[in-house]
């Protein structure tokens, strides 16, 4: 017997190229679907960082970069590759004294967030289409 009825419809194969990610959203879920070298894989959307929108960030291979602080995650697994980045350029000019406090608190709290693995799901082609069980 086929399970797959469990499996929703999320994009045509020909809306994601190899290379390319596509953001959906799926039973209150955000979810990025992405092609690595013509073979898809679908992950939570949100990083496991501060939340910003993995499918605008980079893409690499098998390789994603949060557009925000530059965390790595391993589209293929979901898991965590490198940790965010969060220093300031060193070629950036000082903050006045007022900005520079509120930097050093933030800095100090943003020291205490985890970033984690993302939560991947399974995927399925049918003919042109792209579905993924959520
Ligand atoms: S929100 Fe993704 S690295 Fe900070």
């Amino acid at each position: 017997m086929s399970n797959n009825e469990s499996y929703v419809e999320v994009a045509k194969i020909d809306e994601i190229p190899p290379g390319r990610m596509k953001h959906v959203e799926l039973d209150g879920l955000e979810i990025v679907v992405s092609n690595v070298n013509g073979k898809f894989y679908a992950m939570d959307d949100r990083c496991g960082h501060m939340n910003a929108r993995l499918s605008n960030g980079n893409i690499s291979q098998n390789i994603v970069t949060c557009p925000f602080h530059a965390a790595k995650f391993d589209i293929t697994t979901g898991k965590k590759v490198g940790e965010p980045v969060l220093e300031i350029p060193p070629d950036m000019e000082p903050l006045p004294p007022k900005w520079q406090k509120y930097m050093e608190t933030v800095g100090k709290e943003m020291s205490y967030i985890k970033t984690y693995n993302q939560s991947t799901y399974e995927v399925t082609i049918e003919g042109d289409v792209i579905k993924i069980k959520a």
